[in-house]
């Protein structure tokens, strides 16, 4: 797999993939690479010629007491395993390539990204758009693809490109599980074996507030209901429940089409998120 860190290079590169008529499908990762990027570059593979991944731990997306420093920075692994999947570039650009000194410009999507984790996490999704917004411009791909279990940010990435006018197509794919149900995640592997036990829980409560919605149960009911079954998760602390209109991530109204279901919950540091979808009428 080639590896690309200059921001120049990389653009330099997809234009000569577009010249000779590639469409190129765009991964962006913090690395720690598993099963559910893999399956954003299956999707990738399946709809372009050529395939892009960025591995980039992004510093302005984590708070001040946050896991930035201690996040998983695994690289040659990520890069054989973009190797052994077929990826054509794996784009690594330095901390300072991204922020030199005296960087001060920011993207903020509105209302998108102040409630569920925007909430918890100020500032997270200031940041998340900023960098995506910076790789979209460095790499100028045609299609970018995101995981569904950041629904917020795929929420957020999408409003971002409708009203930035950016020409790229954004793909939400479905959340790669274990066979337990837990959200493939990278930061699962801080999860001690009991957390790890207990963790899928947090799907199995959304699942079931999932039926309880879809057979008429009021809203309030379903976010009770479902925090008090994640309330006696052995080592867990609950963070949010909410049941939202998919499109605006505020309370359904009677002309929400769909909702969905989120949550995230914390095992001792670790802070796991995930979401089901939710039909109406
Ligand atoms: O989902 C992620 O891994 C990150 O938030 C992203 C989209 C790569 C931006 O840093």
């Amino acid at each position: 797999v080639r590896i690309v860190r200059a921001p120049a290079a990389v653009g330099k590169l997809t234009a000569s993939w577009q010249a000779r008529g590639e469409r190129v499908g765009f991964v962006p990762t913090m690395g720690a690479l598993h099963a559910a990027h893999l399956s954003l570059v299956r999707r990738a593979a399946a709809e372009c010629g050529k395939v892009l991944v960025s591995v980039f731990v992004n510093p302005m997306q984590f708070g001040p007491k946050e896991d930035f420093s201690r996040y998983p920075r695994p690289f040659r692994e990520d890069a054989a395993l973009c190797r052994r999947a077929g990826v054509d570039a794996l784009y690594h650009p330095h901390p300072r390539s991204m922020y030199p000194p005296g960087f001060d410009t920011a993207v903020d999507v509105g209302r998108l990204s102040r409630p569920l984790c925007g909430k918890q996490r100020p500032g997270h999704f200031r940041g998340v758009a900023t960098v995506v917004l910076k790789l979209l411009l460095q790499v100028q791909p045609d299609r970018l693809y995101l995981g569904e279990k950041d629904f917020q940010q795929l929420a957020v990435v999408r409003r971002m490109a409708r009203d930035l006018d950016l020409p790229v197509r954004v793909v939400g794919c479905p959340t790669k599980r274990e066979p337990d149900g837990l959200a493939i995640s990278s930061r699962n592997v801080y999860l001690t074996p009991g957390q790890r036990g207990a963790a899928p829980d947090l799907h199995k409560a959304l699942v079931e507030g999932k039926r309880l919605a879809e057979s008429g149960t009021p809203p309030p009911q379903v976010v009770a209901r479902v925090r008090r079954r994640l309330s006696s998760v052995p080592d867990a602390r609950l963070e949010y429940i909410e049941l939202v209109d998919a499109s605006t991530l505020e309370s359904p109204n009677p002309r929400s089409r769909s909702l969905r279901l989120l949550g995230a919950l914390w095992f001792g540091r670790t802070r796991l998120i995930d979401n089901v979808p939710v039909k109406v009428g």
